[in-house]
């Protein structure tokens, strides 16, 4: 399969979630594997920042103001993509929020709904329509972000940890209904990375950057460059036989 060549040549690629973190890095890494661009998030300045730099480095790239818990905003995201480039080979569904944390009993409605606004309906929303687009060209491949706490449970984020299951869970039964339409599903579940959610987090919850880093077994928290290579393999012809599959990008977090 490895022929020398750009792994994500030519193919047109989605990446929500993209004006910060893991999304921008993504934006990043599939830009130099080839890939031709329609980044997605809220926040437009970012957007064009990032594109701007992307087409001084002679990458494709262009943008669309989206948030992906609003089902209207997340069709026009595929629609824009398919107008702009004539179809879509991939998709990055990166887009997430965390939760403050507290103990289940405490935690509120509001935050419930948030949570899963983004996390899980954000992905379905998106999900639904990148299908329909790659079904209209002949396949693709959809890459999902979880997390660790797809996998495991914690305390005091029970919003979160139930969202990103549900990502997981979404990803395999798209994986199996699609698999014969030439169409792959796959997630990442990332350990710390460092990323604007991080830094918040960090600073706002003193002694929660030390607690993390002695349950991660390298001992440091990703680049976010080290997930988002694990998202391109999944999202190019190099993965052309998984699907279904969950990856662990957690420097052992659940190994451990
Ligand atoms: N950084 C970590 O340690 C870590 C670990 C596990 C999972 N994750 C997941 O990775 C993904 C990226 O997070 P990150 O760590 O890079 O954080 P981040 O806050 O830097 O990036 C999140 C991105 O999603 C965007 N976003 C949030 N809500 C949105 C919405 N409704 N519509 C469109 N865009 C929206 C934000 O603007 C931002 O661009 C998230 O799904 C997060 O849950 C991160």
């Amino acid at each position: 399969m490895s022929d020398g060549a750009a792994p994500l040549d030519g193919k047109v690629v989605l990446i929500t979630g993209a004006s910060s973190g893991i999304g921008a890095a993504a934006a990043g890494v599939f830009a130099r594997q080839g890939a031709r661009l329609v980044l997605c998030a809220r926040r437009e300045e970012r957007l064009r920042a990032l594109v701007g730099r992307l087409r001084g480095q002679g990458a494709t790239a262009s943008y669309v103001v989206a948030d992906v818990s609003r089902a209207g905003d997340a069709r026009a995201l595929v629609e824009q993509a398919v107008a702009r480039h004539g179809r879509l080979d991939a998709a990055f569904n990166n887009a997430g929020t965390a939760v403050e944390k507290r103990p289940l009993h405490l935690t509120d409605d509001d935050c419930y709904e948030r949570v899963m606004a983004t996390n899980a309906r954000g992905v379905w929303n998106c999900l639904r329509h990148e299908i329909a687009a790659m079904l209209a060209c002949g396949g693709g491949a959809i890459v999902n972000t979880s997390s660790v706490g797809g996998l495991l449970a914690s305390s005091a984020a029970a919003p979160y940890i139930a969202s990103k299951h549900a990502v997981i869970g979404l990803t395999k039964a798209a994986a199996v209904e699609y698999a014969a339409h030439g169409i792959r599903v796959n997630a990442i579940a990332p350990g710390l990375a460092r990323s604007e959610m991080v830094d918040q987090w960090f600073t706002s919850h003193p002694g929660a950057q030390e607690q993390a880093l002695r349950s991660a077994p390298q001992r440091r928290a990703a680049d976010p460059e080290e997930v988002a290579e694990a998202a391109a393999w999944l999202c190019s012809d190099r993965a052309s036989f998984v699907t279904g599959a969950t990856l662990a990008v957690d420097g052992g977090r659940t190994a451990w």
